[in-house]
């Protein structure tokens, strides 16, 4: 059974346009012309526990819609979401002490009060016992790193250091489901490690199901075997994400030549040869061919150096469907 399932989900939102100058200022308390947008349209989605899947689309897409639907902050323009049999936005309250959730842009913490003290206001909202505080903060501490700025306020912490709290934050009930808009936005290598492998670490100890929206593929790759794909509004792809990079991309190899001669090779699968001075660069359909058979072929006529297969970079496949779309498995 699905801990999260959305059925023709749809976010529509009026904009109001105001024509230009005094005359549209006055024209705009008359009348009001507005347009729509579907932020979201249709979404069907299903999500077992235990699960990570990423949620990925570019800017505009509609995902912080979504994640606000399914929290419970918007409601639904049409469609249902259930959430651990709770309709998120009419059982608000209930839905909450089920759900964590960060949105990188913004904070959950208060401003002025040290780390430390926004904790134990959310361990009283959540109800948390004094023997599960202590333990959560140990292990926040741990993998999180927290110690050296817990008796900081808010404000005065660097945005790495402020994620760190939002998630510790937003795990700090133990929540079954976990909601992380961004949560790596802006961050160097070493924090998105440690925040990755926090993430990685709540859901395998916990089982803690997790939708993480992200443009990092780094995130997806580290964190994700699924994930869904969002195209102005629509869902466009839901599914593994090997099965998408392996569907979706050329391989590439890539030839280093013992001489400057120009390599020529034609036969089906090979899409594209590129060369310079020093190296060829073959793309191929890999559905096709294999890199192997193209070797063999190769080294019949050709002296070569060395040789690498390039896998496929899933941030050329994600920008190739964001251009392209591509249907439902
Ligand atoms: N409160 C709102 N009022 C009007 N339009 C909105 C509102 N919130 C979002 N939108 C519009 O809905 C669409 C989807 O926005 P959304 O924030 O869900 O995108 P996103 O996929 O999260 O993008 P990003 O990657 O930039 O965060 C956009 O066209 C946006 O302008
Ligand atoms: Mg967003």
């Amino acid at each position: 059974m699905s801990l999260i399932s959305a059925e023709s989900l749809s976010k529509t939102f009026k904009i109001y346009e105001r024509g230009e100058g005094v005359k549209g200022y006055l024209k705009s308390f008359v009348s009001r012309d507005y347009k729509e947008v579907e932020a979201v349209k249709d979404l069907d989605l299903k999500i077992g526990q235990g699960e990570i899947i990423g949620y990925i689309g570019s800017n505009g897409a509609g995902k912080s819609t979504t994640v606000k639907m399914l929290t419970g902050i918007l409601e639904p323009s049409s469609g249902t979401i259930e959430v651990r049999n709770l309709n998120p936005h009419k059982q608000r309250k209930k839905n909450a002490m089920n759900i964590g959730v960060v949105f990188g842009q913004k904070t959950q913490l208060w401003w002025d009060l040290p780390v430390r003290e926004s904790f134990k206001l959310l361990k009283q909202i959540y109800e948390v016992s004094d023997d599960d505080y202590e333990k959560r903060m140990e292990e926040f501490k741990e993998v999180l790193d927290l110690d050296e700025f817990l008796d900081q306020p808010v404000r005065k912490l660097s945005l790495g250091q402020k994620m760190r709290c939002e998630l510790a934050a937003s795990f700090l009930h133990n929540p079954p489901i976990v909601y992380l808009d961004e949560p790596t936005i802006g961050l160097d290598v070493s924090v998105k490690e440690k925040i990755r492998e926090f993430i990685k670490e709540k859901n395998q100890k916990d089982d803690t199901t997790v939708m993480l929206t992200t443009h990092d593929i780094g995130d997806i790759e580290d964190l994700c075997e699924r994930i869904v794909v969002l195209d102005k509004g629509r869902k466009i792809y839901d599914g593994r994400l090997e099965k998408l990079v392996n569907s979706f991309s050329s391989r590439r190899l890539l030839i280093d030549l013992k001489n400057r001669k120009e390599l020529k090779v034609d036969f089906e699968g090979i899409e594209q040869i590129n060369q310079d001075d020093l190296e060829a660069e073959i793309l191929f359909d890999r559905n096709k061919i294999s890199a192997s058979r193209i070797m063999k072929k190769i080294l019949n006529n050709y002296e070569i150096h060395d040789f690498k297969v390039r896998e496929p970079d899933i941030e050329e496949v994600v920008k190739k469907i964001y251009r392209e779309g591509l249907d439902n498995e």
